[in-house]
């Protein structure tokens, strides 16, 4: 989808997936792993930014990115208003080469976003974006939908996408909006 789709979106007030707060298996994630080093994250398809806010909220160095214009306003101002560090930028995380890379990229609802035909760019981009030692945390909406987005996607797929890239040392099904109860899956990856 163009920038000029999900600018369109927001323009219209038409922003359905957004809930006004992070990611619950975001929040339980973080409140139960409190040592986790407090490095640089990326929140690629950030919106309106709930979730970078979870993560600067737990003093990680985190930028959101969006490639809607109207997604990176909001969420500085919503940043600003909360008395919270993080930085925006305006990018396209798909195709754009990365300015820096990253020691945690957290996903969510932006894998569900793209084309399925843009699925191969995502693990390229991610694989670009993230440090060799880095880890890609990813709430994945496991949902039959071939017309969206969002678009479906299941647990195989994302295995045997991932796979040849990156281990998956943990998964799970987290807490969840109430509308995706027991359709997300939580997933932890180190680069190969
Ligand atoms: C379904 S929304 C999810 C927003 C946010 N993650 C949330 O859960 O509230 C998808 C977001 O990804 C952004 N987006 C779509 N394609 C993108 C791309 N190639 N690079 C960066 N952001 C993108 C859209 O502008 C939109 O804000």
């Amino acid at each position: 989808m163009s920038r000029e789709y999900w600018e369109g979106l927001y323009q219209k007030g038409e922003t359905g997936w957004d809930k006004g707060e992070a990611s619950p298996g975001l929040v339980d994630f973080l409140a139960a792993r409190p040592d986790l080093p407090k490095r640089k994250v990326l929140v690629p398809g950030c919106g309106m930014g709930h979730d970078v806010r979870a993560w600067a909220q737990h003093a990680f160095k985190v930028t959101g990115m969006d490639i809607a214009p109207s997604a990176i306003l909001t969420s500085t101002e919503k940043t600003l208003s909360a008395g919270l560090r993080a930085d925006f930028r305006l990018g396209d995380f798909l195709r754009d080469e990365p300015s820096a890379s990253f020691d945690y990229i957290f996903e969510h609802t932006l894998f569900c976003a793209i084309q399925p035909e843009e699925r191969d760019l995502y693990v390229n981009a991610l694989r670009r974006w993230l440090k060799p030692d880095g880890l890609y945390v990813a709430v994945f909406y496991i949902i039959p939908d071939r017309d969206g987005p969002p678009f479906g996607s299941t647990r195989e797929e994302i295995r045997a996408r991932f796979d040849p890239f990156f281990e998956l040392v943990e998964h799970w099904v987290p807490r969840s909006y109430p509308n995706r109860t027991g359709l997300e899956w939580m997933t932890l990856w180190r680069p190969l």
